[in-house]
């Protein structure tokens, strides 16, 4: 049994005390929960990839309390500061070349000499990074494959047992993984959509992103088709239920089941969409979804539904 504790200074620390004897420790962010372990010890970061049976190839996101933090771990260029500058801390994570003074294990970077950075913006994961005093890696808090949690009850659910101590810090606000820029190659390249728009980062970066193709080298690890798969199948673009189909719907409609946001605002879709995914692949072996415009953060929400209803058979 895992405790669930809520984010005090006493569980803060007991939390950092689990990360430097090499434990793992979920902790809140502001998009989904992430499982924490010290991002310089292999061990953990092995016992990491086996508590969320992960495949080794796909490398974790490392967390910073600091900009300090993270020029110490990669070589940012002018383009990456100014990222840095207007979004963190938030919900955006930047790939660029590992650093020689960087402690981030080869492991948890899948022995790439790059690595992925991120500053997040919820209180209760930077003050348990900041009392580590060390960045961590953090995947998100769920066995690999199955949909991303956005409570703490949704970690306990996945991996109870299997980790040292969830820290609660409420709902997710912003329900989405991260956008992930790459500062890897010519050009700045999107390779997450995430809740930092894509209009957002051109504005600030004067120029446009690059879009990394399906099954790229460098993208391939993350970009895996499967990754977001509830056990149920999904339809999308429905526009309405068949028999036998639980409803996921968005905006003003009839249909009996649940809603990602009934007044349309893709804001409240994306922190709902989770949660609710989860919620009815728990009830029924197929999910009808009805169509989410593909503008703003539609965007990041239809890749994460693509993903669910990808099915390799
Ligand atoms: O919002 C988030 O980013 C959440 C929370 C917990 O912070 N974390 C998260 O981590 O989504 P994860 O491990 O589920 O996703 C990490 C992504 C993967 O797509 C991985 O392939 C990519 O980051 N990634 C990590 N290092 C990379 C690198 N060096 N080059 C390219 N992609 C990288
Ligand atoms: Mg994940």
């Amino acid at each position: 049994m895992t405790a669930i504790a809520p984010i005090e200074s006493s569980t803060l620390q007991l939390a950092a005390s689990f990360l430097r004897k090499g434990g793992l420790v979920a902790m809140p962010t502001e998009t989904v929960y992430g499982l924490a372990c010290d991002a310089s010890n292999p061990d953990a970061v092995a016992r990491l990839y086996a508590a969320k049976g992960r495949p080794s190839f796909n490398p974790l996101i490392a967390h910073v309390a600091s900009l300090e933090m993270a020029q110490a771990e990669a070589v940012f260029c002018d383009a990456a500061f100014k990222l840095a500058h207007a979004f963190w801390p938030g919900p955006l994570t930047l790939v660029l070349p590992v650093a020689s003074t960087g402690t981030v294990c080869d492991l948890a970077r899948s022995g790439l000499d790059t690595i992925a950075l991120r500053l997040p913006a919820h209180p209760g994961a930077r003050s348990l990074i900041a009392g580590f005093g060390r960045p961590v890696v953090a995947p998100s808090a769920n066995r690999s494959g199955h949909i991303s949690p956005t409570l703490a009850e949704h970690v306990k659910a996945d991996l109870d047992g299997k980790v040292d101590l969830i820290l609660d810090g409420g709902p997710c606000t912003q329900g989405i993984e991260s956008t992930i820029v790459s500062f890897i190659g010519d050009q700045p390249t999107l390779l997450r959509a995430g809740t930092v728009e894509t209009s957002a980062l051109e504005a600030v970066l004067g120029t446009s992103l690059a879009r990394a193709d399906e099954g790229d080298g460098i993208s391939a690890p993350g970009q895996l088709k499967s990754h977001y798969a509830p056990n149920a199948r999904l339809r999308l673009n429905a526009s309405a239920p068949e028999a036998g189909e639980a409803w996921l719907g968005f905006g003003p409609d009839e249909a009996n089941g649940l809603n990602l946001s009934p007044s349309g605002n893709l804001t409240e879709a994306a922190a709902n969409l989770f949660s609710m995914l989860r919620q009815l692949d728990a009830e029924a072996d197929r999910i009808a979804v009805a169509h989410i415009p593909n503008e703003g953060l539609g965007e990041a929400i239809n890749d994460r539904l693509a993903r669910a209803a990808h099915r390799d058979d």
